[in-house]
């Protein structure tokens, strides 16, 4: 089934994020905190001809991590190297890359959670004193030599920070967390993109979309994207408020945004296990998705919207999302941890 509002980049999609992507930091909408700390910083460490810090970028897919790193080193007016935490197989690949950045480059390492434990060893004397300790030889005879490297940022980018250990993390001078974007940011984004692509919107379509974007640019452009191809079927291209509302029911997207793999989740919870509590690992074996994917993709929302509250005895569907679902909570219910 296609996914519209939860899942994670496909190839074909790739291209129309790279030709959304802000490249400066002015045109990056939102998150004005994180937007204001990172413009000083990068002025800051140009005007000292320095490399910028250590960079940790953190929050839930689509928020703008990757397009933050591009801008940091466009703003550097620096070269940006890419690869991701699984990606990266040996400590000499990491060794290779590390070695072949420029002064001052960028190294993005996205998913930097997943390093293997050898490569990330290799990672703390780069980051703290950019500095490779490599072993020639083996057994008694093995010396250990150390190799200067360019003084250069990494960019590390997860969506779970709570999984980076803690030495990868201390090594991090800036640590931003990206938040959900208000209704108005995303408004704004998604004019934006149907400037750049052409798709002739009336401010209340692109409301529409805002509203149920799940608070997530990568969900707001999907979405646009999607209702272009509506508007032009079944109407004159135009999106105006009925349409993207026509168009929106059409793609099981409801009022909240949720989608069908939310409401799915959130109705096994309370059909199957009355509500909750009930562990992470059955709601995926009920559901039939991966725990990773859940967390990752389906819960940041689902909480901070309110239809989900964590507990530690599991996952408890609130009162908003029995009624948001129309569904009555059994009077029987553990009140304690439902209200
Ligand atoms: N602040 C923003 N302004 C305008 N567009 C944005 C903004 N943030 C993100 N986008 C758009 O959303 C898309 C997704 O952003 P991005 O790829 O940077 O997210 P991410 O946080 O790296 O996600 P993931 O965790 O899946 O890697 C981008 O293609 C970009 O077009
Ligand atoms: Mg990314």
């Amino acid at each position: 089934m296609e996914r519209i509002v939860s899942s994670r980049v496909g190839e074909e999609e790739e291209a129309l994020e790279t030709n959304l992507r802000p490249t400066r930091l002015e045109d990056f909408i939102g998150q004005n905190k994180i937007k204001e700390r990172l413009g000083i910083y990068v002025q800051a460490a140009r005007q000292r001809g320095e490399a910028l810090d250590h960079v940790l970028l953190y929050g839930p897919p689509g928020l703008g991590k990757t397009t933050l790193a591009y801008i940091i080193a466009n703003e550097l007016e620096k070269n940006i190297r890419t690869t991701s935490g699984p990606a990266i197989e040996r400590p000499g690949d990491l060794a290779a890359i590390l070695t072949n950045l420029g002064e001052g480059d960028v190294l993005f390492i996205d998913e930097v959670h997943r390093l293997h434990r050898a490569v990330e060893e290799i990672l703390y004397p780069a980051m703290e004193d950019y500095a490779l300790d490599i072993v020639i030889g083996k057994g008694p005879s093995a010396r250990s030599l150390r190799l200067n490297l360019p003084r250069f940022t990494l960019i590390g980018a997860t969506t779970r920070a709570g999984l980076l250990t803690s030495p990868l993390r201390d090594r991090f001078g800036v640590i931003s967390r990206l938040d959900f974007y208000s209704e108005s940011d995303l408004e704004e984004i998604v004019m934006r993109a149907a400037s750049i692509l052409g798709v002739q919107i009336m401010p209340e379509g692109a409301a529409e979309i805002a509203r149920r974007a799940r608070g997530t640019p990568r969900v707001a452009n999907r979405l646009l994207k999607r209702l272009r191809d509506y508007a032009q079927v079944r109407a004159d291209g135009v999106i105006t408020g009925e349409i993207a509302r026509d168009g929106l029911r059409m793609l099981e997207v409801d009022e909240k945004g949720l989608d069908e793999a939310d409401r799915r989740m959130l109705l096994t919870i309370i059909e199957k296990y009355d509500g909750g509590p009930v562990g992470l690992d059955t709601i995926a074996a009920a559901i039939s998705e991966e725990t990773e994917t859940i967390e990752d993709v389906l819960e940041p929302f689902l909480l901070q919207a309110g239809f989900l509250k964590r507990t530690p005895r599991g996952r408890v569907a609130t009162r908003l999302a029995f009624k948001h679902l129309g569904k009555k909570p059994d009077p029987g219910l553990d009140q304690e941890t439902f209200w």
